[in-house]
């Protein structure tokens, strides 16, 4: 796929079908992540969860957070989440602290938009997922269940997956971030 048609195809996707991507397709994305441009100091790891045990764990973390009145799926189904997780940074000045973490941060972005760039590149379809992430940060018992190593924190993820949805190529919104020039 042309990489403009990559940039404009992808796009968050809710539906999936219950198709797994086979473990080379799955490598690839994770490859794109360890291509993504990553400063060499943080300490990350990548978990792939396909466990569907592991992934109602979080769903059901997610709903006590969310207040949901039943169980339901923050998923959207998808067969395959990965989770971006790190040591954050503990510093005794807050100012290096602040700075260190928000350098991970943008590192984690980084990571996660090659993911679903890639994703996109291999015909599988992929949605960030916040909900999952923020409601295990006090659940100790959950994180270790789907695979997040002691002391690291989960810091963004995306499920993915085959869709039967449409991923037409879209337009650029111009108006979507303001722009200036300096110049
Ligand atoms: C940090 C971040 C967290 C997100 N978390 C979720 C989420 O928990 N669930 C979800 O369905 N989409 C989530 N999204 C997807 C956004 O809703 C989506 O990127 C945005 O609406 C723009 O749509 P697009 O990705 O199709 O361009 C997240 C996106 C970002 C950047």
């Amino acid at each position: 796929m042309e990489f403009e048609t990559v940039l404009t195809c992808r796009a968050s996707i809710r539906h999936y079908n219950e198709r797994m991507p086979d473990e080379k397709t799955i490598q690839k994305v994770l490859d794109a992540a360890l291509l993504a441009p990553i400063v060499r100091w943080h300490k990350l790891h990548l978990t792939v969860v396909t466990n569907k045990e592991a992934m109602d764990l979080a769903d059901a973390a997610a709903c006590e957070f969310v207040k949901a009145e039943t169980h339901r799926t923050f998923m959207h189904g998808a067969p395959v989440w990965i989770i971006v997780s790190g040591e954050k940074h503990r510093d005794p000045d807050p100012w290096t602290q602040e700075w260190k973490n928000n350098n991970l941060f943008w590192n984690v972005g980084a990571i996660i938009e090659n993911m679903e760039l890639q994703a996109t590149a291999l015909g599988l379809a992929s949605c960030q997922m916040n909900y999952t992430i923020v409601s295990i940060a006090d659940k100790p018992e959950v994180r270790k269940a789907v695979g997040i190593p002691d002391g690291y924190d989960a810091l963004g993820s995306i499920v993915s997956g085959d869709s039967d949805a449409e991923m037409p190529a879209r337009e650029v919104n111009r108006e979507l971030i303001p722009v200036s020039f300096v110049r």
